[in-house]
């Protein structure tokens, strides 16, 4: 079977009601992204952070996974199937895809402050301070924020250069490294890209680009690709 690696962003869950981040002047609900989405954000203000996210975590709870996720899992019957997503929520989990990783965490996680790798599953619930991991310190949401590294990074790169085609949803590529992930896969490979913007990324080698939102774009595509596997 061919590998798809497919890279997600906030566009592929806009149509699940799930608001994306650059859509709105710079502003994410009404605050500066920097405000809630940075260490520098927490240390200034975690009560701030926490409600904020604890917003989100019941938006993306009471969201529901859109034809363009659905139509993602269809391709594990043709193909090796990878997601590799941007996104905290977890439709692509709830879609039903196998094999996905979060490149940068997930709103259902909570993770201490002190040390990253104690990571716990709150679901829907709310973080509270005061909340603490076992060590005693703070819980906090487990996502990168902004100056943060990215864990995920290498097996990501890794999963891109192996890529026999690779597709890009949702995505404004404004944020590194994810939006190198595309410079890794091998030349030759077909590239496509769904997403009613044509982001800014420079000249790709065999890049078709679907201008569509990705309901029906990610469709299309997924009936090309299965359509191909058959031939
Ligand atoms: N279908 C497909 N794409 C859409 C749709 C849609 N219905 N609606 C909007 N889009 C596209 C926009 O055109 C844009 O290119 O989704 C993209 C959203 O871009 P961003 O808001 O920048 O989101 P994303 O690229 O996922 O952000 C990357 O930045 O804030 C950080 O960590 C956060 O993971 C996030 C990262």
């Amino acid at each position: 079977m061919k590998k798809i690696v497919i890279l997600t962003g906030a566009g592929i869950s806009a149509e699940s009601g799930i608001q994306t981040f650059r859509g709105s002047g710079g502003l994410w609900e009404g605050h500066d992204v920097m405000e809630v989405a940075s260490p520098e954000g927490w240390h200034k203000n975690p009560e701030l952070v926490l409600n904020f996210y604890n917003l989100r975590r019941k938006a993306a709870a009471k969201a529901e996974p859109n034809a363009a996720h659905l139509a993602l899992v269809e391709l594990e019957a043709h193909y090796q199937t990878q997601v590799i997503t941007q996104n905290v929520d977890d439709l692509h989990e709830r879609a039903g895809s196998s094999s996905i990783m979060h490149l940068h965490g997930m709103l259902r996680n909570v993770r201490s402050s002190a040390d990253p790798s104690l990571i716990y599953n709150y679901g829907d619930r709310e973080i509270q301070m005061g909340d603490t991991c076992e060590l005693g310190s703070q819980l906090r949401p487990d996502v990168v924020w902004f100056g943060e590294a990215v864990p995920m990074i290498e097996p990501a790169v890794a999963l891109s250069r192996e890529a026999d085609i690779f597709i890009v949803i949702g995505t404004s590529m404004a944020v590194y490294p994810a939006a190198s992930l595309i410079h890794y896969v091998p030349a030759d490979a077909p590239k496509f890209l769904v997403d009613p913007n044509r982001p800014d990324i420079g000249p790709i080698n065999n890049l078709q680009i679907i201008q569509k939102p990705a309901t029906t774009g990610v469709r299309e595509l997924v009936d090309q690709l299965i359509q191909q596997a058959n031939a």
